[in-house]
């Protein structure tokens, strides 16, 4: 079966739309640090302003305990919505209260509305069925359709990702069938080298994702925190660096099956050792099999992939068709510790075919570090979500819009 689309649900003139959109975008002192999520909404939403509907904007942000807190009010992200859609948006200070009801009886064709955070309301993460549809119930009150576009949420069974899109006519949106397109070829028949890169700080976020593309890529360049439990299973010491023991026999279980399938796994060469976790930290490169000869001795943290391997890493993604990049390489925030995101972000800009930035942290970074999004192939805006695709998971969001 196949996505249900927005012409699916007919004319949309006059209609109250609700849209799910994923706008948890990272605020720092109430502004936006990264408005990615933001701008990816706006294909659907023009499209539908363009129809003539009503739009009814809503989103979560953040992981608010099911009752208001004020630093995770949307309402910045309406402002943000407001100015590049260059049209007023109306903010509702609740979800399913007066103030949004009256917003929305408020809407004239082409207007829209943001709606206040989804989970200031307890029902919308419930683990009860009961409870979520009883709140998906109250927010249909809100829409005569629904369309999803909330990509990096699908992964969640949350009441406006699910339960709302059974009770309302529902399609997705633009944002979620670009997203399934980069995705789809990724699973689908990719060309040849197909190159992941791995990074960020755990290796137990990534053990569906690895057991499940080890047999279906060329190589896996692994940096970011986890490189040094996949150093410690190699036998290395890693002084005070991040070292997940729990996982040690399972990245051996990796290494060993990657042997045996002739698949790479690259690892770091060399690696930033720094004499604490900070942005001002002394710091030195030194070879990944003798972190503890660093002068901080054991108590080095690895806080980067070293100048050899990010040329490495480079070059193996520059040499293929299709990269999958997921985690920072280091410490992206600090400066001083940039250079190994840096350097694949910048080879990922140059493959010849098909580069995915994917989600999360890693887009965070690419823009923090000056790139703009059109020099890459794609960069999703499902964290969590895009990894559970590449896993070959049924996602809720997705299954209950006719993916399948
Ligand atoms: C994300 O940032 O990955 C999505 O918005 C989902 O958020 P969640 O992990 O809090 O459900």
């Amino acid at each position: 079966m196949t996505l249900r689309t927005l012409e699916s649900l007919g004319s949309l003139e006059g209609k109250r739309v609700i849209v799910r959109c994923d706008l948890n975008v990272p605020l720092k002192d109430g502004v936006i640090t990264d408005d990615g999520r933001v701008r990816a909404s706006l294909p659907t939403l023009n499209t539908l302003i363009e129809a003539g509907a009503r739009v009814v904007v809503c989103s979560h942000l953040g992981r608010p305990d099911g009752a208001p807190d004020p630093q995770y009010s949307l309402e910045p992200v309406a402002k943000r919505l407001s100015e590049l859609l260059d049209q007023p948006v109306a903010f509702a200070s609740d979800t399913v209260g007066e103030s949004a009801s009256d917003a929305v009886a408020a809407l004239e064709d082409g207007e829209v509305v943001v709606i206040e955070n989804l989970r200031f309301n307890a029902g919308e993460t419930a683990k009860d069925d009961a409870a979520r549809k009883a709140f998906a119930g109250e927010l249909a009150t809100l829409g005569d359709a629904l369309v999803s576009d909330g990509f990096g949420v699908v992964h969640r069974k949350q009441a406006s990702v699910y339960e709302l899109a059974e009770i309302l006519p529902s399609a997705a949106g633009l944002l979620i069938a670009t997203e399934l397109d980069v995705l789809d070829r990724l699973t689908e028949s990719p060309e040849r080298p197909y190159t992941v890169v791995l990074g960020g700080s755990k290796v137990s976020d990534k053990l569906g994702v690895i057991s499940h593309l080890l047999p279906r890529v060329d190589r896996i360049l692994v940096g970011g925190g986890m490189l040094f439990t996949f150093l410690a299973a190699q036998g290395h010491a890693v002084a005070s660096s991040l070292l997940e023991k729990d996982q040690l026999d399972t990245v051996r279980g990796y290494l060993a099956d990657a042997e045996e399938r002739g698949v790479e796994i690259v690892l770091p060469t060399d690696v930033v050792v720094a004499e604490s976790f900070s942005a001002d930290a002394a710091h030195e490169i030194v070879a990944a099999d003798a972190i503890e000869e660093s002068p901080f001795g054991t108590s080095g943290i690895g806080l980067d992939i070293g100048a050899e391997t990010a040329a490495v890493f480079a070059q193996a993604i520059c040499d293929s068709k299709t990269v999958f990049w997921n985690g920072p390489m280091g410490v992206f925030e600090f400066p001083a510790f940039a250079a190994g995101t840096k350097a694949v972000a910048q080879a990922l800009t140059e493959v010849d075919g098909l580069g995915v930035v994917g989600g999360g942290d890693s887009a965070a970074a690419v823009r923090q570090l000056g790139f703009a999004d059109d020099q890459f192939g794609h960069i999703s805006t499902g964290g969590g979500a895009s990894l559970e695709f590449l896993e070959g998971k049924k996602l809720p969001g997705l299954e209950v819009l006719g993916w399948a």
